[in-house]
């Protein structure tokens, strides 16, 4: 089977209802990334930071996987798919979709901020985290969030990823966000790259195959190009 690697970015879940960053209304219009996605908005105001989280999982579990989630997890029938998503919900796995690298975190998880190595999962019934929420040893608990100045411990992972890729799709990212951006420039030369976005895209390599749609529409009219 031919390896597809897919890097999904908000615009993938902004038909579930999840809000993308970077459009008007986008959630970077209403909060300071320096405020609730930086170290140092934790270290300033931890409650208002842990606020953001709680509402941010509130919407996911109001969510569901649209027609381009699902119709990603269909093309593992056909192709040997693997997602590097820099969206922190879980629509692909909900999807079905069975390889998902998260390089930003994950929004339903927790972290200690002791040695930040411990990882807790929160539930739909317990999804909240408040300022007095502890690991077993006793730090504080902290969104499992990639904050804007941390590492991304995915990172060389995602190279890996697609380095193997065959045919390499970019769905709904504004590609203004390192090092997630340069990721399309690991793919092996002549691989096929095909891009999903209702919106023009700057600095993008010139073979791109631009669909100029929205994920679930987009995904549709790529189908129909893979899957002959
Ligand atoms: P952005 O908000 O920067 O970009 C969203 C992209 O989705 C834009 O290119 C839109 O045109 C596109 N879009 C909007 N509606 C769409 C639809 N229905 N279908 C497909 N695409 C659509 O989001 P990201 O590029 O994901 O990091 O942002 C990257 C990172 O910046 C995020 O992971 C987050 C953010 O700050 C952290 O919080 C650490």
């Amino acid at each position: 089977m031919k390896k597809l690697v897919v890097l999904t970015g908000a615009g993938m879940s902004a038909e579930s209802g999840i809000s993308t960053f970077r459009d008007s209304s986008g959630l970077w219009e209403k909060y300071q990334i320096d405020d609730v996605a930086t170290p140092a908005g934790w270290r300033r105001n931890p409650l208002m930071v842990l606020d953001f989280y709680n509402q941010r999982r509130k919407q996911l579990l109001d969510s569901k996987p649209n027609a381009g989630h699902m119709a990603l997890a269909q093309l593992e029938n056909n192709f040997d798919v693997k997602i590097i998503t820099q969206n922190v919900d879980n629509l692909h796995e909900q999807a079905g979709s069975s390889h998902v690298l998260h390089l930003h975190g994950e929004l339903m998880k927790v972290r200690s901020t002791g040695t930040g190595e411990e990882i807790f999962n929160l539930t739909p019934e317990k999804f909240e985290t408040h300022l007095g929420d502890k690991c077993p040893k006793g730090f504080q608990l902290r969104p499992h969030i990639v904050w804007f100045g941390e590492a991304v411990p995915e990172f060389e992972n995602a190279i890996k990823i697609c380095e193997q890729a065959d045919i390499f799709v970019v769905i709904g990212t504004s590609m203004q966000v390192y090092p997630a951006a340069s990721l399309i420039n690991y793919t092996k030369p002549n691989v096929p790259i095909y891009l999903i976005d209702p919106n023009d895209i700057q600095n993008l390599p010139s073979n791109i195959n631009i669909i100029k749609k929205g994920a679930s529409e987009g995904m549709s009219e790529l189908k129909k190009l893979l899957i002959r």
